[in-house]
């Protein structure tokens, strides 16, 4: 949540950094920032609104300096105004910084700086750090041994409770900055004669690619074109330098009107580049490299517990449906907040699974941290590579999704199931499945892409059933089994994406209450993608919503006995492994062409960031 980003070089730092926002907007749209150095003075530019508002603004009034900071928020402390807006200056105006992350401790902060006689304009927490800043600065003797800026930087963290990726600049410093993390991404970029600070790569690397993640409590002090970083007790850090490989088109629309349908576009490819390379025809089995266990160890684990935050959570439901059917494990899903505050009993044979696609949801990081510190083994499913969850794993697999701009996730989510089938057939080779049911599943999955694609053909025709429902209040999804997730997927998908109320339930819970709320306003899509009894159950379950009254959409695999209903959308037939994922294609462009329809803001939904990095 936030995104921030810095340029200290020798070109103009407002046009890169409006620039570097623009492709950061997916962390956070409220209002956006910048502030540049030049000649010993600070100057600054913020705008309430997205990136664009920003850059109006930045026509009327250029800023010089080759040397600046940039913000998009996602807020947090204080409402939407410009005097919330980042960049936070220190009341001394010597201090301009932009903070990702939450100061939990600010109040107690504020309270010792206003004895101090320090005054506050806005209501964030950031403005506290700064002017703790400012005073450690002011108290801090120029020393030949110490850097005085530094210091006073890493002073004021040392006394920081809470989340942080922070830059700073000093006006009595031209051409010096200093970036430091704590649990909120930060990363490093190393141009020619000019360096990037920024959350996420895909904000710079038109740039460069040549990259070092930073750890948390690490500081990184910018003068010229060089840098060296040191931990906040004073220990030098040698930097790991690394290349990045994402493509920088795929953070580019690239033709499409929105992230959202171009992501769910790539999905062919997306799980092509989830499967390639593990697959092995001989022993029918998944290989995954990075899971850094021993299969001696995979035949160990007794319990899996799965952990993740929204959309990720329910790819571990699928999860669940996947290792208990084919490897036989129990499995348990949690929610990541609610997991890390719980004191769940756990043992040397329980694995924790995490799925995150940013790799930075505090949440899921936490509840990776909490299982760690009880010496249980944590494996991460994730899409972004040298992220938190990534590096602070014992093992893992990479998605290889490329980057996700739109904030509702889809091409990762389909990937994550994806990687899921891999793992349960991994397992499963170890214990009980056998040859020619490892051969099914990989057969299934090598045809995915192209029956993905088949369905992603069927685009219009969505969009054409959308329109009938465009003015609906309330909706709801049902499924059985493997579906479930799906219908509560989907369910997300469209609350997020048109703001209409939608609930996903297992198909049969209906009678429990829910089927109160049938009415002609609150239509019922009903995923009866199941096989036989399971989808026999299915289809009763759509008459009892139809009796009352219910306009449904049943999505179905081609040729099954749907009976009755007002619109369908049919998926290839598919192994059970693959089902959940084309089941999920046409939730996906439902949800995208309702939001359309309705005139919402599909790649940025009001409220939403696409990464979570507060509680
Ligand atoms: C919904 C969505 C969110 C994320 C959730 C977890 O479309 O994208 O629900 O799935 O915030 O994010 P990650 O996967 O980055 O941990």
């Amino acid at each position: 949540m936030c995104g921030i980003a810095a340029y200290l070089g020798w070109q103009q730092a407002a046009a890169i950094l409006a620039d570097a926002l623009r492709r950061l907007e997916y962390r956070g749209y409220d209002s956006a920032g910048v502030a540049t150095l030049n000649n010993g003075e600070l100057h600054c530019c913020r705008a309430v609104g997205t990136i664009s508002a920003l850059q109006k603004k930045l026509i009327g009034k250029p800023l010089p300096g080759t040397m600046g900071i940039g913000h998009t928020r996602w807020a947090t402390h204080g409402s939407v105004t410009e005097l919330n807006t980042h960049p936070h200056f220190s009341m001394d105006g010597k201090f301009a910084i932009v903070h990702n992350g939450v100061v939990e401790n600010f109040a107690s902060i504020r309270e010792f700086l206003s004895l101090q006689g320090y005054n506050f304009y806005s209501e964030t927490d950031t403005e506290a750090l700064v002017n703790l800043i400012a005073y450690h600065y002011a108290k801090e003797p120029e020393n030949a041994t110490k850097d005085r800026f530094l210091e006073s930087v890493r002073k004021s963290l040392l006394h920081v409770r809470g989340a942080y990726g922070i830059a700073v600049i000093c006006c009595e410093r031209p051409m010096e900055m200093i970036g430091a993390r704590n649990s909120s991404q930060l990363i490093l970029g190393i141009g020619k004669d000019e360096l990037f600070l920024s959350s996420d790569v895909a904000s710079f690397t038109t740039h460069t690619r040549d990259v070092v993640f930073l750890n948390d409590n690490e500081l990184v002090h910018i003068k010229n074109d060089s840098f060296a970083i040191t931990t906040l007790n004073m220990e030098e850090v040698a930097a790991v330098r690394q290349q990045v490989d994402w493509d920088t088109v795929a953070v580019e629309l690239n033709g499409y009107p929105h992230f959202m349908l171009k992501e769910i576009f790539e999905q062919p490819h997306a799980l092509e580049n989830a499967i390639r390379g593990r697959i092995e025809n001989d022993t029918a089995t998944a290989h995954l490299g990075g899971l850094q266990m021993t299969a001696h160890e995979l035949r160990g684990i007794n319990r899996i517990i799965f952990c993740a935050c929204g959309t990720a959570w329910c790819a571990c439901l699928v999860a669940e449906y996947f290792i208990e059917k084919i490897a036989r494990i129990p499995v348990e899903v949690e929610y990541a907040s609610e997991f890390r505050y719980r004191n769940a009993p756990l043992d040397q044979k329980t694995l924790l699974i995490v799925i995150s696609q940013s790799g930075e949801t505090v949440d899921t990081l936490a509840a990776m941290r909490e299982a760690q510190r009880r010496g249980i083994r944590v494996l991460a499913i994730t899409n972004c590579v040298g992220s938190a969850i990534a590096r602070e794993a014992n093992g893992g697999i990479y998605q290889h999704s490329g980057p996700e701009i739109g904030v509702a996730s889809t091409k990762a989510f389909t990937s994550q199931l994806c990687i899921a089938a891999l793992l349960a057939l991994q397992l499963g080779r170890l214990r009980d499945l056998s040859e020619a049911d490892g051969m099914e599943i990989i057969g299934a999955l090598k045809q995915l892409p192209a029956q993905v694609k088949s369905i992603l053909d069927q685009s219009s025709h969505i969009q054409a059933i959308a329109e009938r429902y465009q003015s609906c209040t309330d909706m709801i999804f049902l499924g059985r089994q493997s579906m479930f997730p799906i219908a509560l997927e989907g369910a997300l998908k469209l609350k997020e994406i048109s703001y209409i109320h939608a609930e996903g339930y297992p198909a049969a819970e209906m009678k429990h209450g829910p089927i109160a709320l049938i009415a002609p306003q609150c239509p019922v899509l009903c995923l009866a993608c199941n096989e036989e009894n399971i989808f026999e159950k299915t289809l009763s379950n759509i008459q009892e919503v139809r009796a009352r009254g219910a306009r449904t959409i049943i999505i179905a695999r081609e040729g099954s006995p749907i009976g009755v209903t007002d619109d369908v959308i049919w998926i290839p037939p598919a192994h059970d492994v693959t089902i959940p994922i084309l089941a999920t294609i046409p939730v996906q462009l439902f949800a995208y062409h309702m939001g359309i329809l309705r005139g919402c803001s599909v790649d940025k939904p009001r409220h939403l960031a696409k990464s979570v990095t507060v509680e």
